[in-house]
């Protein structure tokens, strides 16, 4: 009567979900300052003060008609143009308006990308642990998800893995970096590894291969710590970018692709990311939001409560006895679960109201999830939980 498939998609609760709905039901019984829920990806510094006023200056100067109206589907050429200069300051790239197609967040540029790339029987790779909607994003297009087993010493990238899971059927491999959820930064040796590894590849197969590089958290890297521009390593990258996390905007939905000249067969890559995005009905990317980005193009996010919140956590982890990769980037810390089955430690650390989500559910177990972009008091109370936790497996 329905499609099967889309009604397990809408009706099974995420593990995030499911445990972000028990932490309200706690906050109900025992109030909301004594739930611990590190469980959620949601910013929680606040959107910059420049972005309310461009808001404002936009809503106060413009014809409503010029604000809200539809746009052309890749995006309002002016604010494409400005996102480009914008770009090429910071990266010394040489990209245009036309290489830029503005989405509704990363989510939207990733699906959009799946479906322009993908053909039957192709295959993606995602190196663990991932963004765990890869998955069904992947699926819902007809790919094949493939995954590089977790190095989880620094989490960069297992080589001698990865090339154990190339094939001719390849048509991209997804990068994450920072990366949700292990917090690392993949360093320029490990990009360029990557890129040799597919260069080669593509020689051999006769075919090019893409990297879709995944860029929310591109902003949020931590001192000491550079995100190489994947482009000027690889000529046939996607990048998607969103402004979700770096300006805390990610109920308003808007982020884009970059479509390098460089990348094989521009025009058809480009034309193949429209077609999908009118077929995913994407239409365009908010109008208002659009204006809002071309006037804070290249403005600086603030990433110091991250700075703050990652050091403090990661050091109190360690303290309490977890072993944890040290932050890199992102808002987010993936120790080892203190029993293997990280199920069963996540539901061990309820009993002190912290709610942890499994690394299970990123492909990579033995390890669980924790996002600090809570406030920082918070942070502080949960400790000596944690190290109450730590002791029950002391024992
Ligand atoms: C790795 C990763 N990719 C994509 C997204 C989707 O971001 P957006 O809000 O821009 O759609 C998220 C959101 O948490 C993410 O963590």
């Amino acid at each position: 009567m329905v499609a099967e498939k889309m009604y397990e998609l809408g009706t099974k609760k995420s593990t995030i979900r499911t445990i972000f709905e028990f932490g309200r039901k706690r906050a109900a019984e025992v109030g909301e300052e004594n739930v611990f829920d590190f469980s959620l990806g949601n910013p929680n510094v606040p959107t910059p003060e420049f972005v309310k006023q461009a808001v404002l200056d936009i809503l106060g100067e413009m014809e409503p008609s010029a604000i809200h109206g539809y746009t052309i589907a890749p995006g309002n050429p002016e604010v494409r143009e400005v996102l480009a200069k914008s770009i090429n300051e910071r990266f010394g790239t040489n990209f245009a308006g036309k290489n830029l197609f503005l989405t509704a967040g990363a989510a939207a540029a990733i699906t959009i990308s799946f479906k322009a790339l993908c053909e039957p029987g192709d295959e993606f790779i995602a190196f663990a642990p991932f963004f765990p909607e890869y998955r069904c994003f992947v699926e819902s297009v007809g790919g094949k998800l493939v995954v590089v087993p977790a190095k989880p010493e620094d989490f960069q990238i297992d080589f001698a893995a990865f090339e154990k899971c190339l094939t001719p059927q390849t048509k991209a491999v997804i990068v994450n970096s920072p990366n949700n959820p292990s917090g690392a930064v993949y360093s320029e040796e490990t990009i360029k590894g990557l890129a040799e590894i597919l260069r080669g590849k593509e020689k051999e197969y006769g075919h090019p291969i893409f990297i879709i590089s995944d860029e929310p958290y591109r902003e949020i890297a931590f001192e000491g710590y550079t995100v190489p521009y994947v482009p000027k390593y690889y000529a046939n990258t996607l990048v998607c970018y969103s402004y979700s996390k770096s300006f805390s905007l990610p109920g308003e939905r808007i982020g884009y692709i970059v479509v390098p000249d460089e990348i094989a067969d521009f025009g058809k890559v480009y034309g193949a990311i429209a077609g999908a995005a009118r077929v995913l009905t994407h239409v365009n990317a908010p109008s208002l939001w659009q204006l809002v980005i071309a006037r804070c193009a290249g403005r600086p996010s603030d990433i110091s409560t991250y700075v703050k919140n990652g050091q403090l956590l990661y050091q109190g982890l360690v303290d309490a006895g977890f072993k944890c990769v040290k932050p890199q980037g992102a808002f987010y810390l993936f120790p080892q679960s203190l029993e293997p089955d990280d199920y069963a430690f996540c539901e061990r650390a309820k009993k002190y109201d912290l709610l942890l989500v499994p690394g299970t559910d990123f492909g990579c177990s033995g390890h669980f999830r924790v996002a600090y972009c809570i406030k920082t008091e918070t942070i502080e109370r949960s400790l000596p939980l944690f190290k109450k936790l730590a002791a029950e497996y002391a024992q």
